[in-house]
């Protein structure tokens, strides 16, 4: 690090699998410092100290320990399951941290409004780390929508699906993870396809989620790292859903871990001027009927999203920029989410509602 460049110290919370890549990603950018690594397991954080070389950082098992005692620490990374997103962050900002969080934002619409509300309480970035967004192929149809090129965009489809992907660890627990399928992937598919549509306001959901894979004692053998218990996987693995937005358009959402199925179809945008297919980058456009399509190259500033996402919060740690994607912006797609599992409990169309915070 060159003399007159500020050190940016660093913390993180939770060091299970995803805090290793911020943890490779911190490591690479010279001016950024892990000064500690907090889990509530045992030990745990000192094993992580040690396989990243973090020389000199601190292991906590508590983790309002490490945010009350390292006072030069000025951000952390929230790498914990989803449903210990929530209190941390929260209580990361009032210690006067900034957070970049993993993503889903929140279990819930409700706790995703406490963080917001947090982060404006303490004027501390709540940054929201949907690597997808730092992806050329994204970041190209946001602009080809922004553009105009397809004129107004009244109906849009998103959603990858796994043949057989059930992940596994804390994963497929309601106490860990608080949703399945829809809340680990499905929450990329939600933000690209509202991101790229310029967050539109949701109006109402109806969904369908659904757990025969997981559940199943044969098909649950073949979830990753060697099987789950079909007694204790009590998420889904399937989930569908038709989601009005405001402005008279529509998105529909569809995900999977595990179906007889090879694909749940491309993503794609269809407006008024021209349609959007996603995935092959091609534009359908004027000359209605003909076939015409033009191929778009994907273009973005960075190779590597996942380091970009890291980047960005070191920068603006730096230079006292604001949140890359602030926890508002993704409330919408949060709602959405919430509004998913709602619709489908109550077999019935429910109304997205967002308080004013
Ligand atoms: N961006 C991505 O590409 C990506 C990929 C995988 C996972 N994730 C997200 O990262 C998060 C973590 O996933 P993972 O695979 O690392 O899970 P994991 O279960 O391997 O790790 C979570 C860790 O958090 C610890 N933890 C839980 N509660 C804690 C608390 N209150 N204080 C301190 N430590 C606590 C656990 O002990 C565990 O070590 C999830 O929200 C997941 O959705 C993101």
């Amino acid at each position: 690090m060159p003399e007159t460049q500020a050190e940016v110290r660093v913390g993180i919370i939770g060091s299970g699998g995803i805090a290793g890549l911020h943890a490779d990603y911190y490591k690479r950018i010279p001016y950024v410092r892990v000064v500690a690594v907090a889990d509530v397991v045992p030990g745990r954080a000192e094993s992580f100290i040690q396989r990243y070389g973090f020389t000199g950082a601190q292991a906590y098992t508590d983790y309002r320990d490490m945010l009350a005692r390292e006072h030069e620490m000025v951000g952390v990374s929230v790498c914990t399951f989803n449903q210990a997103h929530h209190r941390p962050t929260i209580d990361a900002l009032d210690a006067g941290k900034h957070v970049l969080v993993e993503k889903p934002m929140s279990v819930t619409l409700e706790q995703g409004l406490d963080m917001v509300r947090a982060a404006r309480r303490s004027g501390h970035m709540l940054y929201v780390g949907f690597q997808s967004r730092f992806e050329a192929g994204v970041m190209t149809a946001r602009r080809i929508v922004a553009s105009g090129r397809l004129g107004k965009v009244y109906y849009a489809e998103t959603g990858g699906g796994r043949r057989k992907g059930i992940p596994g660890g804390t994963f497929t627990r309601q106490e860990s993870a608080g949703g399945g399928a829809i809340l680990d992937i499905g929450c990329y598919s939600l933000d690209t396809a509202m991101h790229v549509m310029g967050n539109p306001r949701p109006l109402t959901v109806s969904a369908y989620t659904g757990n025969h894979f997981g559940t199943s004692p044969v098909y649950s053998k073949q979830a990753w790292g060697g099987g789950v218990d079909p007694a204790k996987f009590d998420v889904e693995d399937f989930g569908a859903a038709m989601i009005r937005l405001d402005g008279d358009a529509c998105l529909f959402f569809k995900i999977s871990w595990a179906m007889h199925f090879d694909s749940l179809g491309r993503t794609f945008f269809l407006g008024t001027e021209g349609g959007l297919d996603m995935d092959a980058m091609r534009i359908y456009h004027d000359e209605f009927g003909t076939g015409a399509h033009t191929d778009v190259p994907k273009q973005g500033p960075w190779k590597d999203a996942w380091f970009r996402k890291v980047e960005a919060f070191a920068e603006a740690l730096r230079d006292g920029g604001s949140a890359p994607i602030p926890g508002e912006d993704i409330l919408r797609s949060q709602a959405i989410l919430d509004a998913i599992y709602r619709s489908a409990a109550a077999k019935s169309e429910v109304k997205v509602e967002i308080p004013e915070i």
